[in-house]
């Protein structure tokens, strides 16, 4: 499977320059089958928690008490919550935003010079799956991996506290050691990186996704989405949730690895991104991953005679293969390792 992620199966097409050409109809490459189209499945009218995570350093036990509660509830029953009072300057997101904005508005020779290829997908893109034909998703994106932790100054580095914590926090509220599921990750050696989407005006939203449904393959996510545009959709009971940006808050999500690690206590869910006519929109994926070749298995104290191992260990390297290779495909790839067994 190594083999057919060197290059891209067909010519890479730009779909920020299919927009700006100011074409009316999309190309048929675009366009999803009807039932993956946004506004199939009905629509629910709630929103994904919130959780603020200044109540999490409360000095006040049962405050304290009650915060890790709710995102054990959100990890459980959503993959997902919305955290405020992170830590992290407003101004500082907005800026990451706007400077990223600036990079997929200059010129396309320049973007160029960042061209990915499928071997590691770093750079600039325009596709994930390297499948032949494949109906694509209405973005473009760049992707970024970063040096090993150690390397890295975290006063420098802003996400990272903050994902640390949520971590902990994770760790904690199964029941594990604090330290758990980033020492599981490779510790100093965990693995970060960072998608940055864009998701350009689309002249029949109806009938396309800006990034298919999928779960992220990692271990977690922090989202910082657009301020003033949703788009992405979180499923919970077989419904498509758009979720309303509360402001300056990060979206946090599950991945798959902590699936696994949980033993499916936390829910690594399922989300997609519709677009629009009227608005591009820039979002930050950061993903933190554990060290590539550590294998990644039910942690020891969450298997039980009742409760017995549901995933057989398997390095994230060999993992993301299947993203890589087939593309954003829904949940099957967890749900595949778990039969597996
Ligand atoms: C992702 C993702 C959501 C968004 O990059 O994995 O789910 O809103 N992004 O862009
Ligand atoms: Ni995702």
């Amino acid at each position: 499977m190594m083999n057919c992620l060197q290059s891209w199966p067909e010519p890479v097409v730009r779909v920020q320059s299919l927009s700006e050409s100011g074409i009316r109809a999309i190309p048929d490459r675009y366009i999803k089958p009807p039932s993956d189209r946004p506004g199939f499945e009905n629509q629910e009218h709630v929103d994904i928690p919130v959780v603020d995570l200044k109540n999490l350093f409360s000095h006040d036990r049962t405050l304290h008490e009650e915060t890790l509660k709710l995102i054990s509830s959100a990890c459980k029953e959503w993959g997902f919550f919305q955290a405020v009072n992170h830590g992290i300057s407003h101004e500082l997101m907005k800026r990451t935003r706007e400077v990223w904005r600036e990079f997929f508005n200059s010129p396309l020779e320049v973007k160029q010079e960042y061209a990915n290829a499928p071997t590691t997908y770093e750079g600039y893109g325009s596709r994930l799956g390297v499948q032949k034909g494949a109906i694509l998703d209405w973005s473009d994106y760049f992707f970024l991996h970063y040096l090993p932790v150690h390397l890295r100054n975290p006063s420098k580095w802003p996400s990272l506290p903050s994902s640390c914590r949520l971590l902990k926090a994770m760790s904690i509220s199964l029941g594990l050691k604090e330290d758990h599921l980033q020492n599981a990750f490779g510790g100093e050696d965990i693995g970060a990186c960072l998608r940055v989407n864009f998701y350009p005006k689309c002249p029949q939203p109806d009938l396309t996704l800006g990034l298919s449904s999928h779960s992220d393959p990692g271990g977690m996510t922090l989202l910082l989405p657009d301020h003033d545009i949703a788009g992405l959709q979180v499923r919970k009971n077989g419904n498509w949730i758009t979720v309303k940006p509360v402001p300056n808050a990060f979206i946090v999500n599950v991945g798959d690895q902590i699936q696994v690690m949980s033993n499916a206590i936390y829910k690594s869910v399922e989300h997609r991104v519709i677009v629009n006519s009227v608005k591009d929109r820039v979002s930050l994926a950061f993903f933190c991953n554990p060290k590539s070749d550590l294998l990644i298995e039910p942690a020891k104290e969450l298997v039980s005679e009742d409760r017995p191992a549901l995933y057989s260990p398997m390095t994230f390297d060999e993992y993301r293969l299947y993203i890589r290779t087939y593309g954003p495909r829904g949940k099957t790839q967890v749900e595949f390792s778990g039969s597996n067994r």
